[in-house]
């Protein structure tokens, strides 16, 4: 199937980390208008760090590079080029994470990161774009709930809140009352399990943190319990394949668990995750999924269905968009 077909699929995407687009040129244009000095030489040089060996690998080099993000403008910048792409590949609807302790900790405002993604999100052409704060999991619950308190005020500009950065050791369960008053203030949960942690987080994140989806989720496959319980509620796992061969949690994607999660009835959306780190957009990601495993285009049409079915859009835009 050529990319135009792919690109044609109705899709939304469900996880994409926005500090994850930042690809190596705007980081150095970004640290210039800033006048900040990166510790790599030119954008060739940076990418020739991206050899990742793990999650906590890959995320000391995103936390260092993210610096370059200071002033609404560069929040505004980084996200219209995110648009810009998402639109060239069809996406019709985007979930956008964000990390706003990643910023906060570094002396940047809330007020910065949301006027910045707001002038993107109004200014574009499509698609139509949601925001997710995510709780950096490492940082641990006190954290998290000093964070809640600042993103309460503006609540209404998200859609769900998130769990993500270094899993192996940072279970969901403690995070429990910070998503509970999340929730009390109408914001529904996500979380980040299950990628390189055990089954046991990804039911922690259900049980725990009323996760309406999961994102990655790949490790449930070792509960079956656990499996018949996501299929039977139907949540949504958010995969990234490329993410999980550029990480290391599967050698090559030919291994990667898709065609099992999908043969247990599993409700399963394909997503990029960190697309200027890990090899492709979404429409790249698409391609390489059919390519690999066989898929046909009603495969993918039906990827693209699943992952607007699973997004948080009212039910009448959802069925407009399909
Ligand atoms: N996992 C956890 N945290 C992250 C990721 C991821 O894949 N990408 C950006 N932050
Ligand atoms: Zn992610």
């Amino acid at each position: 199937m050529d990319r135009a077909e792919i690109v044609d699929i109705p899709k939304a995407e469900l996880h994409v980390h926005i500090e994850g687009t930042l690809e190596p040129e705007l980081a150095f244009l970004l640290a210039r208008r800033n006048g900040l000095t990166l510790p790599y030489a030119d954008s060739t040089e940076l990418r020739a760090r991206y050899a990742f060996t793990s999650l906590q690998s890959f995320l000391d080099l995103y936390y260092g590079l993210m610096d370059v993000l200071r002033t609404a403008e560069d929040f505004r910048d980084l996200t219209t080029a995110y648009l810009d792409k998402a639109r060239q590949d069809g996406i019709r609807h985007a979930e956008i994470f964000f990390d706003p302790q990643a910023h906060l900790r570094r002396g940047v405002p809330l007020e910065a990161m949301l006027e910045g993604f707001g002038a993107a999100i109004a200014a574009s052409e499509g698609p139509s774009a949601y925001l997710i704060p995510c709780f950096l999991r490492d940082l641990g619950p006190g954290a998290a709930m000093d964070t809640l308190d600042e993103l309460l005020p503006y609540a209404d500009r998200f859609a769900a809140v998130g769990l993500d950065s270094a899993e192996a050791g940072h279970p969901p369960e403690p995070f429990a009352d910070v998503f509970a008053r999340a929730r009390a203030a109408g914001l529904p949960a996500v979380a980040h399990a299950g990628e390189e942690g055990p089954s046991d987080y990804v039911r922690q994140a259900l049980v725990s943190l009323h996760a309406r989806r999961i994102d990655h989720g790949v490790r449930c496959l070792d509960d079956p319990e656990l499996v018949l319980r996501l299929a039977a509620e139907q949540i949504p796992l958010t995969v990234c394949p490329l993410s999980n061969v550029m990480l290391g949690g599967v050698a090559r994607i030919e291994e990667h668990a898709l065609p099992r999660l999908l043969a247990a009835g599993l409700t399963v959306t394909l997503n990029s995750d960190d697309p200027a780190y890990f090899g492709g957009y979404l429409a790249d990601v698409y391609q390489h999924v059919a390519r690999t495993f066989g898929y046909d285009i009603a495969t993918m049409r039906a990827f693209g269905e699943t992952s607007i079915r699973a997004s948080f859009l009212p039910a009448a835009e959802q069925q407009r968009l399909l």
